[in-house]
């Protein structure tokens, strides 16, 4: 097959490929991402990128306006290289920029595990005591006598009795540690450092060091999002962050949401790709974390680390453990597991030490998984007496109503929306997408504000959110969220404002010759009833879990609001167009990222470990797919605010 080169900027990564291979798929084997919300299906028209060089064939799209075409715009993943190419990606188009939530935030600043010792097991108490560093893997130096004529005891037993000694017993050791023991023990005077941690239910011997190595052992705490992957390294003595690192989930390039990467698994050789694709994030994320370390002059080597903890959705952690997710999107929705089994991280391709552990945190169904009940960790909802929500917004809203007794749970589609995906100018949070936004009344035009000052380029998830709220208030649109037909007393004001798109009716939030990109910034018609679609969805959900248990908005007495929206999301502005429920604004509190701070909790706290899955196993799914009642709240919900006024009304 004839070969020719595609060079990408401004990454200036060039690559060999097959004639005929679309750009997208270039980009992909390059190590680039480009959006790609639909999966390289052609529908999403996201993939956008300008061919700078080169002969190109493309398919006919209506994605592309005739002056984008003009511009040199073509969708990658509908266009092949014919000759040698040069292709610019604009920013608007890379998967891999944007802000990341690097941290959560634990709402109750004091909260210490051991303080609800009282309401646990002794053993589980006793075991704390034991996994003092890690529940995975803490590490305990010993002084071995030598054996003698008069003390015969094996060599395994001997390290066996002297952990008796410190109160541990009902130790299991794997063949592999046992083999070199002999040696082992005395080749290093019979001073060692075990490492311990809880395997699927059993105190294993991990691993055995020589000399005392007790004070260098460090875990990493992962959450593996759908869009970004996040991972914490932790000194397990110490119980400190050493660094934190973020990126932007790999399998974006396969697929924007759940769905479509579960789609993806099901075909030839997904399953894998999306396996190595995540694992491939892990592994860079650790190895940036130990290169920060070591700039900043502190030394941590793969072998120091002996254990990972992981949370995500049930999804990301089926593809983790590269387990065929497809059963999670099938009537009746299993998963193979809501609690995955804790392996060598060696096992599933994670590169830390090559003894080290791999666990997730417990899930409890095909859509609410080990990120909300890390994250509910994280929040105090579960130590409570009074009743508390908490909500997860990202392509999927997971809510959880409930309080120290009990836990009522749902989770519902809410698309990539609100992630800018399907939005004609949508973008994730980058520099320049535009994330506040204001409309004189009397103008009707909008001022904005961008991440880092600087030209938009397009308009992220909380920018949305402001310019919906916005048009509602400068009578741009009306409760059902329709573009309304110019009217005499504003028509002069707005012609140059509002105008017919291709999908109807258009407002222009920044003109072309202030853009970035050179091109109006718009919400149309399409988006505005996608967008509300979406804000329908986490209502409904939120009203449905509400009813189901006899509550009313006002009986909850906190609103923990988590996910990648953070702490750019306008409370009163999602309350306006009743995304969120009509509550006093002091009873919300942003959790950020939840799943990385409940992670690092399990990582490092047995009870914590516990807890957990004392959570899990509390909550009752509701299913709101096969729910009639979530059918009616949703159409209920398809107003700004809502058909209900008077569930609005300050
Ligand atoms: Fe190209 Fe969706 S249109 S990835």
């Amino acid at each position: 097959m004839h070969k020719v080169s595609v060079s990408f900027s401004p990454s200036g990564k060039t690559i060999s490929v097959d004639q005929g291979s679309t750009i997208l798929d270039a980009a992909r084997e390059t190590g680039l991402h480009i959006q790609s919300v639909c999966g390289g299906d052609g529908v999403c028209g996201k993939c956008r990128v300008i061919v700078k060089k080169g002969k190109v064939e493309s398919q006919p799209t209506g994605l592309l306006t005739p002056e984008e075409i003009d511009d040199g715009l073509v969708l990658a993943c509908e266009t092949k290289a014919i000759e040698d190419i040069c292709v610019e990606i604009p920013p608007e188009s890379r998967a891999d920029e944007g802000e990341i939530l690097m941290a959560g935030q634990t709402v109750h600043k004091n909260f210490d595990l051991y303080s609800n010792a009282e309401k646990l097991e002794p053993t589980i108490i006793h075991e704390a005591k034991i996994l003092k560093q890690s529940p995975l893997a803490t590490k305990i130096f010993l002084k071995l006598p030598p054996p003698t004529l008069t003390d015969t005891v094996s060599d395994l037993e001997r390290i066996y009795r002297e952990l008796n000694k410190k109160g541990i017993s009902h130790i299991q050791t794997g063949l592999d540690n046992l083999k070199n023991i002999g040696e082992f023990l005395r080749e290093h005077n019979w001073e060692v450092t075990v490492t311990l941690g809880k395997r699927n239910g059993a105190t294993k011997l991990i691993q055995l060091e020589g000399g005392d190595t007790s004070e260098t052992n460090y875990g990493v705490a992962v959450d593996i999002g759908t869009t970004t992957i996040v991972a914490h390294l932790v000194d397990l003595v110490s119980e400190q962050t050493v660094c934190s690192m973020g990126a932007f989930n790999k399998q974006i390039t396969y697929g924007d949401d759940i769905i479509s990467r579960i789609i993806f698994a099901s075909e030839k050789s997904g399953l894998e790709k999306l396996h190595l694709a995540v694992v491939d994030n892990i592994n860079s994320l650790i190895q940036d974390c130990i290169n920060d370390c070591s700039s900043r002059k502190k030394t941590v080597r793969l072998e120091d680390i002996t254990c990972v903890l992981c949370a995500g959705n049930p999804t990301m952690t089926h593809l983790l453990l590269n387990i065929d997710p497809g059963y999670l999107r099938k009537e009746p929705y299993v998963p193979t597991t809501n609690e995955m089994p804790v392996i060598r991280a060696a096992e599933a391709g994670i590169r830390i030490n090559p003894l080290g552990l791999l666990a997730c945190a417990p899930g409890v169904s095909s859509y609410i998984g080990a990120d909300i009940t890390a994250g509910l960790l994280v929040s105090d909802l579960t130590e409570r007496p009074e009743v508390s929500m908490y909500i997860d917004m990202g392509t999927n809203g997971e809510i959880v109503l409930g309080n120290q007794d009990w836990l009522t749970c749902c989770a519902c589609s809410i698309g990539p929306a609100f992630e800018g995906s399907g939005i004609r100018s949508g973008t994730r949070a980058i520099k320049g997408a535009i994330q506040k936004v204001k409309i004189d009344n009397a103008t009707k035009q909008a001022s904005v504000e961008t991440i880092g000052d600087t030209p938009a380029n397009g308009i992220c998830g909380s920018g949305l959110i402001e310019i919906i709220s916005e048009l509602l208030k400068a009578g741009i649109i009306n409760k059902a969220g329709k573009i309304q037909p110019l009217t005499s007393h504003i028509s002069h004001l707005v012609s140059r404002i509002i105008r017919e798109g291709s999908e109807g009716l258009e407002y222009i939030i920044v003109p072309a010759d202030q853009s970035a990109t050179g091109r109006d910034i718009v919400i149309t018609q399409a988006d505005i009833d996608h967008l509300i679609r979406s804000k329908a969805a986490v209502y409904a959900g939120i009203s449905t879990l509400l009813k189901k248990m006899n509550y009313a908005v006002k009986d909850v007495s906190k609103f923990y609001i988590a996910g990648g929206f953070g702490s750019h999301l306008d409370i009163a502005k999602s309350i306006d167009i009743g995304l969120l429920p009509n509550a006093p604004l002091e009873k919300f509190s942003y959790i950020g990222n939840g799943s990385v701070e409940g992670a690092r909790m399990i990582l490092l706290s047995y009870i914590a470990m516990t807890r957990a899955r004392q959570v899990a196993d509390k909550m009752t799914y509701i299913e709101l797919s096969i729910d009639n009642s979530f059918t009616e709240e949703f159409i209920s919900a398809m107003f700004l605010p809502h058909t209900d006024l008077s569930l609005f009304t300050k």
